[in-house]
């Protein structure tokens, strides 16, 4: 099995190497838990360290406040995009219904799964890109009627990003304690992979974690992971490096 390295500090070597090359794999946690960061650390690292180009379709964040906040972990997006190693799809249109400034966008009317899919195609085509994050799943505004409407069309966005080739990174929420794994309870099952990020505050410290919750094909750690944001991104320790700090 091919492997895609995240290149994100003490990951790789939970899940034999990197995440299985060309497949799906979902990112979830409660809001603030590093998802957005996790994901775009996935990107410089593929361009930088493996220079593999990389799409990200933004649904929550505006690009310009997103290249502004990366530049606070020495992520300079506006490079790598001039490189032509990334590749920004703005669909935050959809949630705030302003027409997009950026080079790439999502229409603002008649927005849907469907349309997404085929512009990351269309855009994956021409930058030839081994790494696609969408930030996040819930962000492109769907309702389903029913269960089954939902994972059809999680089902269908998964099927038409492996026509890519590329190893894919989907973003969704879960509350702390809920019992699933994405927003429509039906991600978890389309995807090959599932990593949780956990943030619990106890007492005046904050303690974030993450567990690898599914892998296909892979033999991967079933701890819970501490992880640290420092100024270069995301960390994830050994479990006893985490005592010995104490
Ligand atoms: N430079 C930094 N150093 C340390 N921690 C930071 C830094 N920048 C952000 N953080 C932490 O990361 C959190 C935001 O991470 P991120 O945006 O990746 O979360 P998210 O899971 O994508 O959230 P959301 O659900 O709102 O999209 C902040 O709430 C803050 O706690
Ligand atoms: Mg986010």
């Amino acid at each position: 099995m091919e492997r895609t390295p995240t290149g994100i500090k003490g990951f790789d070597e939970l899940v034999e190497g990197g995440f299985p090359k060309g497949r799906s794999i979902l990112l979830t946690g409660g809001c603030g838990t590093g998802k957005t960061i996790f994901s775009i650390q996935y990107l410089v690292e593929g361009a930088k360290t493996y220079s593999e180009p990389g799409i990200y379709v933004t649904l929550d964040e505006r690009p310009n406040l997103l290249r502004q906040d990366m530049l606070g972990f020495g992520w300079d997006l506006r490079k790598l995009e001039e490189q032509g190693l990334l590749t920004i799809i703005d669909g935050s249109v959809a949630k705030t219904g302003l027409p997009s400034t950026e080079d790439n966008s999502i229409p603002l009317i008649g927005f849907d799964l469907e349309k997404l899919s085929l512009e990351i195609l269309r855009t994956s085509k021409k930058t030839e890109a081994k790494r696609i994050v969408i930030d996040s799943l819930p962000g492109v505004g769907l309702s389903f009627e029913t269960e089954g409407e939902a994972r059809k069309a999680v089902l269908r966005l998964c099927a038409l990003l492996e026509q890519t080739g590329a190893t894919t990174l989907i973003t969704s929420e879960i509350m702390e304690g809920e019992n699933r794994f994405g927003r429509y309870g039906v991600e978890e099952f389309v995807v090959d992979g599932i990593v949780v990020l956990h943030y619990m505050g106890i007492g005046t410290q904050s303690n974030r974690t993450l567990h690898i919750r599914k892998m296909r094909a892979t033999a991967h750690s079933e701890d819970l992971h501490p992880i640290k944001i420092t100024k270069n991104g995301i960390v994830v320790k050994k479990i006893q490096e985490s005592y010995e700090n104490v």
